[in-house]
């Protein structure tokens, strides 16, 4: 089969609270989502790159990204939610993935996404029936609260783990999924509601999602620190 990224790209960015959308600030001299675009396109086991940009998205045009190569290829076909989004960029691919393809799927707000992030992830997955996902185990203690914020309960977190991206499953099965999912908010959780066992791949915390403006000075730190 063969692996295509699929790099949800049409959100808003209401948290970061930026006047644009965090997809496109700047990060180290480039606007944050080329960074995983470049190791997307990078890795010899990735086909192609399909990035889900909004329909009135007036900024991906200002930009040369031709030096990424042809294996990416920007969709204007976003929706109101991520899930939306995605299953967008998977009703448009419909004419080049096989039933039994792999699709990853991964933020574009996850700009530290590292090689060895996306080839573990396809390495242990490949003969799975399902697929699955990056995540890292919880490191903090957990509670529970009321709407008082009056603690309920501690969730023990030896087996809680955090969902990252990429988030690796089969082209029919992820629509299918997602076509019969309501709020959802990543692809995993779509696959369970379809009563399947999606597996984990333990990555790391360097893989983080820009959501706040303290996380973008992470992202620089990692990238910046990160040997080459
Ligand atoms: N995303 C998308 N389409 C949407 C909403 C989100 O493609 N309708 C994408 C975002 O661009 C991002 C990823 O999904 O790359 C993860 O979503 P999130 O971090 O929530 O980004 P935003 O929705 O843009 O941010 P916020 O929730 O703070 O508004
Ligand atoms: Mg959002």
């Amino acid at each position: 089969p063969r692996h295509f990224a699929i790099v949800p790209a049409a959100g808003s960015g209401s948290r970061m609270g930026a006047a644009q959308p965090k997809q496109y600030l700047d990060l180290l001299g480039k606007p944050l989502i080329r960074h995983s675009l470049e190791v997307l396109c990078a890795t010899p086991e990735i086909d192609k790159v399909f990035v889900v940009l909004s329909i009135g998205d007036a900024e991906w045009k200002r930009y040369d990204w031709s030096d990424l190569g042809p294996k990416l290829v920007p969709l204007f076909c976003g929706g109101a939610t991520r899930a939306d989004s995605v299953l967008g960029g998977l009703r448009a691919i419909v004419h080049e993935a096989e039933q039994s393809d792999w699709v990853l799927v991964h933020d574009a707000a996850r700009p530290c996404l590292a090689r060895w992030h996306i080839e573990k992830l396809v390495r242990e997955l490949a003969h799975d029936e399902v697929g699955g996902l990056l995540a890292v185990p919880v490191a903090d203690t957990l509670k529970r609260a009321d709407a008082h914020r009056h603690v309920l309960e501690t969730v023990p977190r030896d087996s809680l783990w955090q969902a990252q991206t990429p988030q690796m499953f089969r082209y029919v099965m992820l629509r299918r999924a997602l076509e019969a999912a309501t709020n959802v908010t990543d692809e995993a959780s779509a696959i369970e509601a379809a009563g399947l066992r999606p597996r984990l791949v333990e990555g790391d915390a360097t893989n983080l999602k820009v959501t706040y403006p303290l996380d973008l000075h992470l992202a620089e730190w990692i990238l910046e620190n990160r040997g080459s």
